[in-house]
């Protein structure tokens, strides 16, 4: 235990995925890391409860806006994603309460979800898969309809640790790769850089348009109508960031009108995507409901990355995974 500090600290489950292996890993990984501190565990949405008082450090999976309202000693809140904006309100930003992120545990199982997408668009799984369920051989209408990954054009708009390897696994298919400026990446990791702040030569000239951003004031509805008019009419959107990077009545419109030829979405404005939502019924969009980081090993690999933090937070130092108030991520 750096510096002697017996840290008084709950790890709070509070999600329903709570019987889940993965869940279960973490909590235990959790618990390994703060040995030696004065660590409770919660299971249950409402089960921070009565137990605030005192809490200097809260692990927590999952969220409740009224934990904060009962917390008089917190310090420091870990949570269980890479996105934050499910739980930053303005009195939390406002707080002095230090915030740390699972960042880190994403980008592989995040770039396999986005090549898995493609496949499926370019290879018109969705359709062969609904054949199947009805034992239909059909290939005519489908063959026409078949595309390559190899030889196109991706366009990633974000290059962090996720962009990054969606381009190295695109590379390694034969695709091109167009993205946006990174202080984190070398000139070598795409064949083409765009500013940030133009995205029109990536729109104009990506087959696949790959959002792998976080939710901050200038990346909410960073693609609008006007984004999505200046995208090729056989392109492709795939988001894996967060739902609000994408103007979703906007690209309705898109969807409809054929200006594009698809999306495939991890993410969405409103999540669970609610029943009434037309992209349900669009045979030119792959759903999937917000699991694109999903690995077994999630729960062993965040907890690592909290023993990283709980390290740096006791010798008083900037932790590897913590949220930045000023980026927005
Ligand atoms: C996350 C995610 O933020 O999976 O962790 O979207």
């Amino acid at each position: 235990m750096a510096n002697g500090r017996r840290l008084r600290t709950l790890v709070w489950v509070a999600h329903h995925l709570e019987s889940a292996e993965v869940v279960r890993d973490y909590v235990d990984g959790v618990t390994e890391a703060f040995e030696g501190h004065d660590v409770e565990t919660a299971w249950g949405v409402d089960a921070f409860r009565g137990r605030m008082q005192g809490v200097e450090a809260l692990v927590c999976w999952g969220w409740h806006p009224s934990v904060l309202e009962e917390a008089d000693a917190l310090e420091w809140i870990q949570f269980g994603s890479a996105g934050l904006n499910h739980a930053l309100t303005p009195e939390l930003l406002a707080s002095c309460i230090r915030l740390s992120t699972l960042k880190g545990v994403h980008p592989l199982p995040v770039a396999e979800h986005v090549i898995a997408m493609m496949l499926a668009h370019a290879r018109r799984l969705p359709e062969m898969t609904l054949n199947q369920s009805r034992r239909v051989w059909e290939r005519q209408s489908i063959l026409p309809a078949v595309r390559m990954v190899q030889g196109s054009w991706v366009g990633i708009v974000g290059m962090g640790r996720i962009g990054r390897e969606v381009a190295r696994k695109c590379s390694a298919m034969g695709a091109r790769v167009i993205a946006t400026n990174s202080r984190q990446a070398s000139e070598t990791e795409a064949d083409e850089w765009v500013e940030k702040d133009d995205l029109g030569p990536l729109l104009s000239k990506a087959d696949w348009v790959v959002l792998t951003l976080p939710q901050t004031p200038a990346t909410t509805h960073l693609i609008s109508a006007k984004e999505l008019a200046q995208m090729k009419r056989e392109a492709v959107l795939i988001n894996v960031g967060r739902g609000p990077c994408v103007d979703e009545a906007a690209l309705l419109d898109a969807l409809r009108a054929g200006r594009i030829a698809g999306a495939c979405l991890d993410v969405f404005e409103q999540e669970p995507l609610p029943d009434d939502s037309p992209l349900w019924e669009m045979d030119n969009v792959i759903i999937t409901p917000h699991v694109a980081a999903t690995t077994p090993d999630y729960g062993r690999d965040g907890a690592r990355i909290v023993r990283a933090n709980l390290d740096a937070f006791l010798k008083g130092e900037q932790m590897p995974t913590e949220y930045d108030r000023e980026r927005g991520y």
